[in-house]
């Protein structure tokens, strides 16, 4: 559905370009949950934008594309960077991180609705006709179709972000990607937000792009995902056996963190910081906080391949069974 081939980008700068997302290999697949984790600054949000094609300055693709393609109603389609918007809504949408903002908050939502249906889908309909469209698209997400007269300051942000999303499914599109689609909402908010999406991904057996920083909500909601670090994937593949067996030092250290019921011993955090994306150490970027570092990592990036089948990992030891410590940097 989406396939990343060599993918790198930068942001220009006065201090000169600070490039965001190296070299990236990797597919979306169909009627899948695909999950991107990773600290904040990591790059999550610019490789979203670089998969919906917004590409605007400061951001630049250095080198390489994605591709979008399936099929739609029998009919295949495929479209790659720089070509994306043609199939925006109809094929693939985007709900932004801190969504809440992108509704003009002095607009009806239902000229913000009529507003993102392209004139082609209206089918020579009536205003009336395609809002009625919209009211019992509404009305099957459990939502009012009164909405419709709401302007969006009345509305609370978690009945804000069920708009957004339904304005974003409304044409059934192949790919819904959504940053950060539950961060500043409630525990109960976030819960019923996380039903709607996975809900709407049944129905449509579409894909689904889920950014968060939140491990909870990948180990809930996504079938694969990708655990980024510094710019690029530490680790993809099957979440729940990342959950049971991650692979990577990094993705090790992000499950064992987490707090565990039933378990009362002390969950240990990840000791320093991500490195600045303006000056990378050379090597693998994860080395200066790897208990399991030696010499070679510092010196040389490690490659991004298949340890298992399906299972990717950018680690010089991944797959190799017993990790030899005796020669760690940090021992
Ligand atoms: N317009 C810009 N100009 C320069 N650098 C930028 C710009 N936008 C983002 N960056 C840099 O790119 C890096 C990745 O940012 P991005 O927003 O993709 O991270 P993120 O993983 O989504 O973070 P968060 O979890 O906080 O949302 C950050 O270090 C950020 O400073
Ligand atoms: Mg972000």
């Amino acid at each position: 559905m989406l396939k990343v081939e060599n993918l790198s980008t930068s942001y220009k700068t006065i201090d000169g370009d600070v490039q965001v997302l190296q070299n990236l290999n990797f597919e979306i697949y169909e009627n899948e949950i695909f999950g991107i984790a990773g600290e904040s600054g990591c790059g999550k949000t610019t490789l979203l934008k670089v998969l919906y094609d917004i590409i605007d300055f400061p951001l630049q693709i250095e080198q390489g594309r994605v591709v979008l393609s399936g099929e739609k109603n029998g009919k295949p389609f495929s479209y790659e960077s720089g070509r994306i918007r043609d199939a925006w809504w109809k094929h693939i949408s985007y709900v932004p991180q801190a969504a809440q903002s992108v509704l003009n908050p002095i607009t009806r939502l239902k000229s913000q609705f009529l507003d993102s249906i392209p004139e082609e889908d209206r089918k020579n309909e009536t205003e009336e006709e395609t809002l009625k469209r919209v009211a019992d698209y509404l009305e099957e997400l459990s939502l009012s179709k009164d909405l419709l007269d709401a302007f969006p300051f009345q509305l609370s942000g978690g009945m804000r972000q069920r708009v957004i999303i339904a304005l974003a499914t409304f044409m059934s599109p192949n790919v819904v990607l959504a940053d950060e689609p539950t961060t500043a909402l409630d525990v109960v908010v976030q819960r019923g937000i996380l039903m709607m999406l996975m809900r709407l991904q049944r129905e449509l057996k579409n894909t689904l792009v889920v950014v968060s920083h939140d491990m909870g909500v990948h180990y809930q909601v996504t079938t694969r995902m990708g655990i980024m670090y510094s710019g690029s994937f530490a680790e993809l593949g099957r979440t729940d056996e990342i959950f049971e067996d991650p692979i990577h030092p990094y993705t090790q250290m992000l499950i064992g963190a987490l707090p565990r019921v039933g378990d009362s011993r002390a969950r240990v955090g990840i000791p320093g910081r991500p490195p600045a994306l303006t000056d990378p150490p050379p090597g693998c970027r994860f080395a200066p906080r790897c208990p399991h570092a030696v010499k070679r990592c510092t010196e040389e990036i490690p490659e991004f391949r298949e340890v298992r089948p399906g299972r990717f990992a950018a680690c010089h030891f991944a797959g190799e069974g017993e990790r030899d410590d005796t020669e760690a940097v940090g021992s």
